[in-house]
């Protein structure tokens, strides 16, 4: 067993590192407050090639393994989450499932520019009704010969009001249950697609989440993904790696907040000495950097159990709900650590709390880690 990264390893994650310092650091403030992500910074992530990260460079992609996407996550997370969720849902939702299962047609048609950021792409599997009980889609997809066409709502999407691309899971065949679900592939422009407001969210305010609307959208045959009825294995599949980006999203906020704390505490002083030798203080960084580093290790296990081609729905269940945890409990602790600094915009520490609260919501709330990790023993 070797717990070291490979030098090529190393070297992606200093170039993500680089990346987030001098392009994602300054302007993290403002994006938050002002709830915005500028195009110009999606198109320097694409030329990183952050936004198809494990993509085949035949198609546009850096062709990388999980451990180098989860690296990227980790750093741009450190810095600033609203750009990890928008390479994350790309990657992990869009490129992946159109490489995955996509047509040759489909992936020399949109893969190729949304691996390179040029496009970007959004997940639509989430409605007002259906959220964690995913087989319960209320859109439907009508079968009418050359097209489908296309009717419902779908909330929380992620990249909402900027994607190029929407990968639209909906019902096809109520009668079938879960084998009655489609996944489709739906154009910005297509006619009869309405992007609803902005939501006000509580963190990665900077990424945009909208309500869409498709009112008698026509999608061609040719849009559908994978065989039919084949949508609801298409989305949990497709979903399991994108716990893996965002558990390393956690993983990223929580080393973050404890780097502040960490060097904060060696900074401030009270009573007579700098703060990090009070034990109370010292106490608390032992405790996060011991569960950052054990959420470390299920993260890159579950991206090492995708890279190996073993099963990883368990895997990255784990992942996600421990680095979730962690996130959330340890940026309050970070808070915590800066008193009334922690409590302002300036110190950071703030919004890394802010956003560490949706790790445990998107992609499965903590509830449904553990029902993927407990069904998964219970087969065994
Ligand atoms: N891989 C392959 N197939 C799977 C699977 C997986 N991981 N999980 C389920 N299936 C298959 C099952 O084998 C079953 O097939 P058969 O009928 O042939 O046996 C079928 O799918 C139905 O499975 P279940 O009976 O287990 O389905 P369920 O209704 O009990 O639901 C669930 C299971 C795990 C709770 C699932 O609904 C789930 O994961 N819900 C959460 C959805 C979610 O994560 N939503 C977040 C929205 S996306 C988002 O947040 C994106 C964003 O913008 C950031």
């Amino acid at each position: 067993m070797n717990f070291s990264l490979s030098e090529e390893h190393i070297m992606i994650r200093d170039a993500a590192r680089h990346f987030a310092q001098t392009e994602l650091l300054p302007g993290v403030i403002e994006r938050d407050d002002k709830q915005y992500f500028p195009k110009e910074l999606v198109k320097k992530m694409g030329d990183l090639g952050f936004m198809g990260v494990m993509v085949n460079p035949k198609y546009g992609g850096s062709g990388m393994d999980t451990i180098s996407y989860v690296l990227i996550m980790e750093e741009l997370s450190k810095i600033d989450a609203s750009a990890s969720v928008i390479v994350s849902v790309n990657n992990s939702l869009v490129c992946y499932g159109l490489e995955a299962y996509g047509t040759e047609e489909q992936k020399q048609k949109y893969l190729k520019k949304l691996a390179t950021g040029e496009f970007v792409g959004a997940f639509c599997l989430s409605e007002p009704e259906a959220g964690s009980d995913a087989t319960s889609q209320k859109t439907t997809a009508i079968d009418k010969g050359d097209h489908y066409l296309l009717n419902g709502t779908k909330n929380w999407i992620t990249n909402g009001g900027r994607a190029d691309i929407y990968i639209v899971i909906a019902q096809t065949d109520k009668d079938k249950g879960s084998h009655g679900i489609n996944a489709f592939i739906v154009e910005k422009n297509a006619e009869g697609f309405h992007i609803g407001p902005k939501e006000d969210k509580l963190g990665i305010r900077g990424s945009d989440t909208h309500t869409l609307q498709f009112n008698d959208v026509k999608v061609p045959k040719e849009n559908r993904i994978g065989a039919n009825g084949s949508g609801f294995r298409f989305a949990m599949t497709t979903l399991s790696g994108g716990r893996i980006g965002i558990a390393s999203q956690a993983l990223g906020i929580a080393s973050g907040a404890y780097e502040l704390a960490l060097n904060y505490s060696k900074q401030r002083k009270a009573f007579g000495t700098e703060i990090c030798n009070h034990q109370a203080i010292a106490f608390k960084l032992a405790d996060m950097h011991t569960d950052i580093e054990a959420a470390r290790m299920l993260v890159m296990k579950a991206a090492w159990d995708k890279d190996q081609g073993n099963t990883y729905d368990k895997s990255s269940a784990m992942a996600k709900l421990y680095a979730s945890k962690v996130a959330m409990e340890h940026t309050i602790e970070a808070v915590q650590i800066h008193g009334g600094n922690g409590f302002v915009k300036d110190y950071h520490v703030e919004r890394l709390m802010r956003d560490a609260k949706i790790t445990q919501i998107y992609e499965g709330t903590s509830e449904i880690q553990k029902i993927v990790i407990s069904r998964s023993l219970l087969k065994a």
